[in-house]
């Protein structure tokens, strides 16, 4: 790098300037990429993203649709490449909504791509994807839920974004119109960012902490319904304190009878806090059909 002499002449100067500047360059990246890690390894106050339709570009429109996809709406838990879902990320839902349209099997009122993209999450009966209907009824009953009801509950903003974003993905017009009013004029509307994605404040007590975590999704408890896994409201007979633990900790090291390994999220235990994981293990163990 030195010349012999000791001295440098400027090309070597301009070099080691070159390689300072570089050297700064990556570390800010470093810093950029650790700034970004850190909250959510370390956990930060809910994050409440604000929804002011005032504001709302075509963009960030299909973004929001985006991110309630992935977060609030829950709709990767099911729709993922484990197979248990049609895989809508990797899916070009305009063409294939198109054919359903024209399917002897459609059941359902839509005229138009967007209204079926719509009618999915609201009535998923509709139409049920071959393969994927619930166990037992030949493809008549979709296992899916209704995306307006708990414990997902999209307003029908967070509803029309997701279409959007569904239309955006793959090139295709946007058709669903941007909001133009709040559905209560000066109400803000309060998109809940994701539950399970986003670290947020620990849940006050285990019904808080399974809406939190979506598992009525797809576990029938306290009320709700849902066949994608074990009915619950019993489970406290069926399993005792340490193998509900190890089901929620690490669902794949048993699979219950009659239901499929890789569907129940496995990444819970990083998610949860320790109370929050030790009331719901009390709540599921007191679920017992004598009670
Ligand atoms: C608990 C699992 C589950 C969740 C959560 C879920 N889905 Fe589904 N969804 C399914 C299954 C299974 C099917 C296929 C059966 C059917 O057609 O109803 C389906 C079907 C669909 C279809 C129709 C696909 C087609 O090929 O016609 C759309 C669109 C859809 N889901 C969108 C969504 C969106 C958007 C969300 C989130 C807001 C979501 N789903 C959340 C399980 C789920
Ligand atoms: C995307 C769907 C899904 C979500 C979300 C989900 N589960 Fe599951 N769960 C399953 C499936 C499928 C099984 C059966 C396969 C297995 O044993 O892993 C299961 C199994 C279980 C079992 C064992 C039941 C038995 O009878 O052996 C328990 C307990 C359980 N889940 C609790 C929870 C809790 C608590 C949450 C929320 C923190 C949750 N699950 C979220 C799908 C889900």
């Amino acid at each position: 790098m030195l010349s012999t002499s000791g001295k440098m002449n400027h090309r070597q100067r301009g070099s080691i300037l070159l390689k300072i500047i570089l050297f700064s360059i990556s570390l800010t990246l470093v810093f950029t990429l650790f700034a970004n890690l850190l909250p959510q390894v370390e956990g930060e106050a809910p994050v409440e993203q604000q929804i002011d339709p005032g504001a709302l570009t075509a963009d960030s429109f299909v973004a929001l649709g985006e991110s309630t996809f992935t977060g609030k709406g829950s709709c990767t838990l099911c729709h993922n490449n484990m197979g248990r879902a049609p895989d809508i990320l990797q899916l070009n839902m305009v063409d294939i909504s198109a054919q359903r349209l024209q399917d002897d099997r459609y059941q359902g009122d839509a005229n138009s791509v967007e209204d079926y993209l719509r009618e999915s999450m609201l009535s998923p009966g509709a139409y049920v994807v071959k393969g994927y209907g619930k166990k037992g009824t030949k493809d008549t009953e979709s296992p899916m839920p209704e995306v307006d009801k708990a414990p997902i509950l999209l307003n029908n903003i967070e509803i029309d974004a997701v279409i959007a974003f569904m239309q955006a993905k793959d090139g295709h017009e946007v058709t669903v119109a941007l909001p133009e009013a709040l559905p209560v004029p000066g109400e803000e509307i309060k998109a809940q960012a994701a539950p399970v994605t986003a670290v947020s404040a620990p849940a006050e007590n285990a019904e808080v902490a399974l809406g939190k975590y979506i598992c009525t999704a797809c576990h029938s408890l306290a009320g709700s319904v849902s066949p994608v896994g074990p009915d619950l409201n019993t489970v406290g007979d069926r399993l005792n304190r340490d193998q509900i633990s190890q089901s929620i900790i690490d669902p794949n090291a048993v699979i219950a009878e009659g239901f499929f390994a890789g569907v129940m999220p496995a990444d819970f235990a990083g998610k949860m806090t320790v109370s929050e994981l030790a009331m719901i293990v009390d709540f599921l163990a007191n679920q017992k059909a004598n009670q």
